[in-house]
């Protein structure tokens, strides 16, 4: 029977939309037991660095209304901890794997790639570049349109795997960005990370997290995710994967029908670990009722008044 979920996102052909997002699903073993990751199209790894890294003062997260603040720093076990430990477990999981690499510098990215090119069972490289650039003075990596050309045709110099371009939504300028990742050769961009946001407990006079400042997402971010998805509705060759504030199975629909061709769910997993299920289940049902034979259908399908 044809399987109207599949979608095709650049070489990778997903079962079906849903991907769980980086850094809220580990490294998929805790999620393959509540509810067997053969379910969902694709997990994207916590963002992995070269360096092993503890990550922030705790606090680490606090909720916020509709949303919540996380302020992790990237903590993770390190480029030759990943490959040894956690690579050969991510092989038993039965779904895509999505490596998320972070960085300091392009060279960072490139050692990383470089290191994991040849891993069979990683389907593909999404790039985490809300990172800090300390060769640039701090800025973000993914800020800069041309800094972003260059990276993504670097790597793609490295390895035939595809690159996804995953980009913050603090930007003025979405298009731009998106645009410099499908000229440097990304085969998706992924809309988008969290927003920056902060917390004071009044009480105490202290910022609610350990890192100050932390990302925001959940529900309060979805409208953003959105509009910026919208911004880019068939304006790229290139497909998007939304991610921003799903926090119910008709969440998902709605980034597709901005223009989405996948989606991203993150802290919705902490509200409801069966929402993947049920998620799945309601877009059968979505396709269904509304006398569509598949997802791809309804990419983009908005309908605008004339
Ligand atoms: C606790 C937590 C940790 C995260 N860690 C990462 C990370 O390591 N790399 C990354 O690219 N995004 C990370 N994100 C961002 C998510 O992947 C996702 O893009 C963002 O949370 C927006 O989606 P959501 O509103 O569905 O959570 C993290 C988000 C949360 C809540």
């Amino acid at each position: 029977m044809k399987n109207m979920l599949e979608v095709q996102i650049g070489q990778l052909t997903l079962r079906n939309p849903l991907i769980l997002a980086s850094g809220t699903a580990g490294f998929g073993s805790e999620m393959e037991t509540l509810f067997g990751l053969k379910n969902v199209g694709a997990i994207v790894t916590k963002t992995i660095t070269i360096e092993p890294r503890i990550g922030n003062h705790p606090p680490r997260v606090c909720e916020t209304p509709c949303g919540m603040l996380n302020s992790i720093g990237l903590a993770n076990p390190g480029l030759i901890t990943f490959k040894n430990d956690t690579i050969p477990e991510l092989k038993k999981l039965d779904t895509r794997i999505i490596v998320s690499v972070g960085g300091e510098n392009e060279d960072d990215y490139c050692e990383i790639i470089n290191e994991l090119r040849s891993v069979s069972h990683i389907s593909a490289f999404e790039l985490n570049l809300s990172c800090p650039n300390v060769v640039k003075g701090g800025i973000n990596l993914g800020k800069i349109p041309k800094i972003v050309q260059d990276l993504v045709y670097k790597l793609k110099s490295i390895t035939d795997k595809p690159l996804w371009s995953k980009l913050s939504p603090q930007t003025s300028d979405i298009l731009s960005l998106s645009l410099a990742s499908q000229a440097g050769g990304a085969e998706a961009v992924v809309i988008a990370n969290t927003i920056p946001g902060m917390a004071i407990n009044i009480w105490t006079r202290e910022p609610m997290l350990g890192g100050i400042t932390g990302g925001l997402s959940g529900a309060a971010i979805h409208p953003v995710a959105v509009a910026l998805i919208y911004t880019l509705r068939n304006k790229l060759e290139i497909p998007i994967v939304g991610s921003g504030g799903i926090t119910n199975p008709e969440d998902a629909i709605e980034l597709i029908l901005a223009g989405a061709h996948a989606v991203q769910l993150g802290s919705g997993n902490f509200i409801d670990s069966l929402l993947p299920i049920k998620m799945i289940e309601f877009m059968k049902e979505y396709l269904k009722k509304c006398e569509y034979n598949s997802i791809k259908e309804i990419v983009g399908k908005i309908k605008l008044k004339t």
